[in-house]
Order: C-alpha cells, then sequence, then structure tokens
C-alpha cells in the first residue's frame, strides 16, 4: 500500500481542490494517510494571500527536509496559488532542492500522472514543473472527487476573479473569471443529494459575477432558482458574495427559497468611503448598510459574516474609526479579521506602508469590540430552538452542527446521527459558539 497527505492552506477553495487533489491520487493507487512520516507523497496545497500564510508553508516544506533524508523515494509536490507568483516556483526549487513536483492553480487534476512519472523514474529523478499562464485558463470538469468533508461537498460555480482589489493576489494567481456550465452545476449538486449530501456550499471569488463570461443569459440568481427546484431536504450556502454585485434578485431569493440558508458572508473590508476606494471595491459604505438592511428587511433571522482588513495604506485613525463605528451599527455575527499584508506585484503594495505596530495596535481593538458582540449575539440565542444539521462528533457522545443562519452548536449526542437534522434548545452560549439539548 502506497500513501499520500496532503496539507492545505487558505480558502475553502483551496479545500475543495485539495479533494481533487487526492482523486487524482487515489486513482493513481495511492491512499490517505494523516501522518507526513508515512506518506509516499507529500502535498502542499499552498495559499500566499497574506504573507503568514506564505511564512508558515515555507516552513512547513522546510520541516520535510529530514524525513526525504530518510527515505528518498518519498515524492514532495508543492502545488496551487503560491506557485502561481513571478519566479516563485524557481525560488522554491532552489530553497528546496527535495520538492519533486510544482503545480499551478489550473493543473491540480494532472497531480497523479506526474507522481506516477516521477515513481517510475531510473536514476535521476526528473524535476517537474506545470505552473501555467493564468492569461489562458481553463476550466477542468470530470475530475474525481475525493470528498472528505462528511455532510457538506463542496460545489465550484465559477474560478478565478476580475476585481483587482487593490490588495489582492488572488487575480494573479487564479486568473479570469470562468463560469463553469449551469447544467453541469446543477447536476453535480443533484447527484450529490441523492448520494446523501445535507449542504452543499457553492463556491467562487465572487459568485454575484456567476454567468457574466457567459452570455447566455445566465446569473446567479438564476443558478439558485435551478439548484433550488431539485427535491429533498438539503441545505445550500454560497461564498463569497461582493458588495458591488450582489443583486437584489438574490437577496429576495434567499428568503424565499426552499434551499438557501439564510446565512450570508458578505466581506467589507473597510468602514471608510476613502480606503474602500483606495481598495478599489466599488462600492461605499452607504450602500454596504443599505445592503445589510435590505437582507434583514427580507430575512430577519439572517446570519451575517464579513471580513475586515486593518492597516490598509493610509488608512488614518479617522479612516479606522469609519471601520469601528460600521462594525457597531452592522452587528455582525462573526468577522474575520486581517492585518493588511503586502503582496509582491498588487497596486498596494507599491503605496506608502503604515508601521505594523499601528496595524497591531488597530486589529486588537478591532477584534476586542467584535468579540463583545459576537458574545452579545450568541447570548440572544439562549433559550430558542433551532434547526441544526448534525455535522460532526468532535468527541464521544458530543456532537456538532450549524443552524440555517451559520451558528455552530455543541450537544450531547452518538455519532450514529451525523447527517440527520435534529431540534436543539440553545441552554448557553459561548462567544460564537452555542451550546445546547437536542429536544
Ligand atoms: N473573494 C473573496 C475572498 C478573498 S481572500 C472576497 O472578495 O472577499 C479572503 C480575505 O482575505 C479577503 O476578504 C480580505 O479581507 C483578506 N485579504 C486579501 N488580501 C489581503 C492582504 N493583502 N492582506 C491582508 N488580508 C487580505
Ligand atoms: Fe481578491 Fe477582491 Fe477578487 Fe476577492 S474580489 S478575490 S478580495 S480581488
Ligand atoms: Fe489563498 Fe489562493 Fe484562496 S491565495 S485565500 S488559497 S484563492
Amino acid at each position: 500500500m502506497k500513501f499520500f497527505n496532503i496539507q492545505t492552506f487558505g480558502c475553502q477553495m483551496n479545500v475543495h481542490e485539495s479533494e481533487k487533489i487526492a482523486g487524482s491520487l487515489v486513482e493513481a493507487g495511492y491512499q490517505p494517510t494523516d501522518s507526513v512520516a508515512d506518506a509516499d507523497v507529500i502535498v502542499f496545497n499552498t495559499c500566499c494571500i497574506r504573507d503568514t500564510a506564505e511564512k508558515r508553508i515555507m516552513g512547513n516544506i522546510g520541516a520535510v527536509k529530514p524525513l526525504k533524508k530518510a527515505d528518498r523515494s518519498k515524492i514532495v509536490a508543492v502545488v496551487g496559488c503560491m506557485t502561481q507568483q513571478d519566479g516563485m516556483k524557481e525560488a522554491i526549487f532552489k530553497k528546496f532542492p527535495f520538492v519533486d513536483i510544482i503545480l499551478g492553480t489550473d493543473r491540480l487534476d494532472r497531480i497523479g500522472d506526474y507522481v506516477e512519472r516521477v515513481a517510475m523514474s531510473n536514476g535521476k529523478r526528473p524535476k517537474i514543473d506545470d505552473v501555467h499562464n493564468i492569461d489562458t485558463p481553463e476550466i477542468i470538469e470530470n475530475t474525481p472527487i475525493f470528498r472528505t468533508s462528511g455532510t457538506n461537498a463542496w460545489v465550484n460555480i465559477m474560478y478565478g476573479c476580475n476585481n483587482f482589489c487593490t490588495y489582492c493576489i488572488v487575480p494573479y494567481v487564479r486568473g479570469r473569471e470562468r463560469s463553469r456550465d449551469p447544467e453541469t452545476v446543477v447536476g453535480e449538486v443533484r447527484g450529490l443529494i441523492e448520494e446523501g449530501y445535507r449542504e452543499i456550499t457553492l463556491l467562487g471569488q465572487n459568485v454575484d459575477s456567476y454567468g457574466n463570461d457567459r452570455q447566455d443569459g445566465w446569473n446567479f440568481a438564476k443558478l439558485m432558482r435551478a439548484i433550488d427546484g431539485i427535491d429533498g431536504k438539503f441545505r445550500v450556502r454560497f461564498m463569497t458574495s461582493h458588495p458591488k454585485d450582489i443583486s437584489e434578485e438574490v437577496i429576495d431569493f434567499m428568503a424565499e427559497s426552499v434551499h438557501f440558508c439564510h446565512n450570508i458572508h458578505l466581506p467589507v473590508q473597510a468602514g471608510s468611503n476613502r480606503v474602500l476606494q483606495a481598495m478599489n471595491r466599488k462600492y461605499t459604505r452607504e450602500h454596504y448598510l443599505y445592503l445589510i438592511d435590505r437582507l434583514r428587511a427580507a430575512m430577519p433571522d439572517v446570519g451575517i459574516t464579513t471580513d475586515i482588513m486593518v492597516g490598509f495604506p493610509g488608512e488614518t485613525e479617522e479612516d479606522f474609526q469609519d471601520t469601528l463605528r460600521l462594525v457597531e451599527q452592522v452587528r455582525f455575527s462573526n468577522a474575520f479579521t486581517f492585518i493588511y499584508s503586502p503582496r509582491n506585484g498588487t497596486v498596494a503594495a507599491k503605496m506608502e506602508q503604515i508601521p505594523y505596530a499601528v496595524k497591531k495596535e488597530r486589529i486588537g481593538r478591532l477584534i476586542t469590540l467584535q468579540n463583545s458582540i459576537t458574545k452579545e449575539i450568541s447570548d440572544r440565542y439562549v433559550g430558542t430552538i433551532l434547526e441544526i444539521l448534525v455535522e460532526d462528533a468532535p468527541k464521544p457522545d458530543l456532537l456538532c452542527g450549524r443552524s440555517d443562519s451559520g451558528r455552530l452548536v455543541n450537544f450531547p449526542g452518538s455519532a450514529d446521527r451525523i447527517g440527520e437534522f435534529v431540534r436543539v434548545r440553545i441552554d448557553k452560549s459561548r462567544s460564537a459558539s452555542l451550546w445546547g439539548e437536542i429536544v
């Protein structure tokens, strides 16, 4: 028996792509293992969204060196976003001469073939790299997917991003937007529901621009309708929405649909119009607040989460106060907060940067504020009954799952209930998570 181990970094897109990498390796005759030491093939599926991600990955790749020294037959592959940056594949081969394979973001389905090529080689091992030109990106269909996500299945609806927010590396490493064929997407979702998946999460860097590249009349709202028409008891979520593109139709359909959750991740990034403009986000604070009102009017129980960045070049204390005020005003269920990190090749990296100490101090204040709001919103659920999809058993006799609105709930129960919808009475809250009992 031969084994592979994949370390995944970055967003949900990468989590799902690791399932495709695994699919390709299973087809090549390998089995998954959680142990890096036992693995014959070690894969790093990388992210370069922030410097911290990249540093951590570099550290983890370096840690493989002694393993490879002890067993020369191990095959090491570095794949995904990080490798698509200019000069990066050369840098990786130079820094880590034991790396055998480097693959870009649209080449992951080929990993099984490349691993076989390395494994079959006699004498000097080939160095394989297949990092592609992102200006001619492809859509790869019919890849085997080795799903590991339990009750939830990820489904890509589109790849790439055209937005070029000035801080962001994604458009440079993922290429232009391309939408999958709607019939293929709907067919995939139908198949997954028939297989027993209870939740589908639709993935795209900007799901609201689904269809823009197709000229056949399909948009995200139409795709939602087609998916909502599938029979069965299941939930659908999607990410990520963009405040400049989300339509009234999408909001209204979320409210009236059978299967779509009342839950949305709507990254705001900043509360100051000056900063939003410098970020090239193409919406204002006022428009964002309008969308929040609109979502809550359509769905009073909607759970709203966001991403916020502090320390963008030129952000003044006043700008930052605008962000704090927006957070107070909106009252997000949860917020993912980031310190701005300059990325090579992006517009903002060339702007005048703010000292790290200032960014660090700001994010501290932001986190303190959001934590108190998260706790307060959680407290409001105590005493209510929520319908939960049982997703996992983190410990024997302890289950967890999420509500329609996206709240994480823990409650006692046995693992054979995973995949069921249960009603849970909430007894207590602990910051972002809730605790209760099945009724
Ligand atoms: N497509 C999504 C997610 C992109 S990456 C969107 O448009 O929102 C996820 C989050 O990482 C972003 O929302 C942003 O808050 C953060 N991020 C992106 N680039 C960053 C950078 N250079 N430094 C710090 N955080 C960044
Ligand atoms: Fe990056 Fe902006 Fe595209 Fe999101 S919308 S992936 S933040 S460029
Ligand atoms: Fe990271 Fe690539 Fe996702 S850079 S956040 S893994 S799209």
